[in-house]
């Protein structure tokens, strides 16, 4: 019985030696030191054996057993330690190595450059209000002194929405009456930025929606006087001490009168180029004397008060600060432009 029992242990080492993954240990198992196993069969049979050999045969099958469960655990931890070995040099990392850039995000320039102006306004006295986007047709047009078939109404090709009577605002204009109405009969001095929108061809010098600063002082002795001055302030503060500024007669039908503010070129100094059409000057903004209708639509009484706005259009701004030749790049979305700012 000592033969077979050491035949067992032989087979066993070699088999074991060949198992690669825990699967292979438990068949192992399985196979040598399972109930069903030749070596169980073998204890179970000592009982039957002459009773000289049975001490005998007991140890040495308990010896068997038990060197096969201490390899069984040796090579379990081998097999481990292995397979730990190898994913960790599958997935090795090296700390040296630079960490990935971050890309960090930014204002768009059209922002960056609505709040630097904004901060100009800001600093000479102008509160900022915003007002809505969707407007009625009666605060866009009709109470800024346009009615129903005003030839300047043709100025402002418009954005209708599926309601009657509601729009797209064209411009920061119907801002105006609303803030009047909330602050009637106090003095006002706010600037209202805000997106604006037009159903107009586009073209390099025109988008469907860009934005607008409108600007709105109303007192008892506002005058046309207050009015350049504090343009000018805006000129000098925005382009620098030196630049040089005009006034030209226009007409919108919410002032009267009405002006348009150029400034003097400041790529060719007044000389003449292709940046302001040879005219020496660059358009910045329309403006004038609140027209006493619309004084009068918003609360306050023409008799005693009298106020002057005027509105610009920021990104007509940065392009000429910046010589950019088409407005498109602003709402393009090509990192390439918005990468610069
Ligand atoms: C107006 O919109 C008047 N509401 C401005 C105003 C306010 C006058 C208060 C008097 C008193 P205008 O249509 O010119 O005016 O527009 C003002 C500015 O908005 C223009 O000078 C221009 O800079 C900008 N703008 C107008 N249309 C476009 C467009 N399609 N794309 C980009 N900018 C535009």
């Amino acid at each position: 019985m000592l033969k077979p029992l050491d035949e067992i242990q032989a087979q066993a080492l070699k088999a074991l030696e060949a198992a690669e993954d825990e699967e292979q240990l438990l068949a192992w198992r399985q196979t040598f030191l399972s109930r069903s196993a030749e070596l169980s069969q073998i204890v179970t049979a000592i009982p039957d054996l002459e009773p000289e050999e049975r001490p005998q045969v007991g140890r040495r099958a308990n010896e068997v057993k038990t060197r096969l469960e201490s390899e069984l655990a040796r090579q379990r931890a081998a097999l481990q330690a292995q397979a730990l070995d190898k994913k960790l040099r599958q997935e090795a990392l090296d700390v040296t190595l630079p960490g990935r850039p971050v890309v960090r995000g930014r204002l768009h320039p059209s922002t960056q450059n609505l709040r630097m102006i904004l901060d100009i306004w800001r600093e000479m006295g102008f509160q900022v209000y915003t007002s809505r986007e969707v407007e009625t047709e009666d605060h866009n047009f009709e109470l800024l002194n346009m009615p129903a078939h005003h030839p300047a109404r043709d100025m402002w090709d418009t954005f209708y929405l599926t309601t009657p009577g509601v729009l797209l605002r064209t411009h920061t204009s119907p801002g105006q009456i609303r803030i009047m109405r909330e602050r009637t009969p106090d003095p006002i001095r706010v600037v209202l930025p805000g997106m604006c929108y037009r159903y107009e061809q586009i073209t390099t010098r025109s988008e469907v929606q860009f934005n607008q600063i409108e600007g709105l002082a109303v007192g008892k002795h506002i005058t046309m006087a207050d009015l350049k001055g504090t343009l000018n302030g805006f000129a000098r503060h925005m382009f620098g001490d030196g630049v040089k500024t005009r006034f030209r007669a226009s007409h919108f039908p919410f002032t009267e009168p009405s002006g348009e503010v150029d400034i003097e070129c400041f790529v060719c100094m007044g000389e003449g180029c292709s940046v302001c059409k040879h005219t020496g000057w660059l358009e910045i903004l329309g403006c004038g004397m609140v027209h006493p209708t619309v004084l009068l639509n918003g609360g306050y009484d023409p008799e005693i008060y009298s106020g002057f706005a005027f509105g610009m259009g920021p990104e007509r701004i940065k392009m000429l600060m910046h010589r950019l030749d088409d407005i498109r790049v602003f709402w393009a979305n090509d990192m390439r432009f918005l990468e610069q700012f």
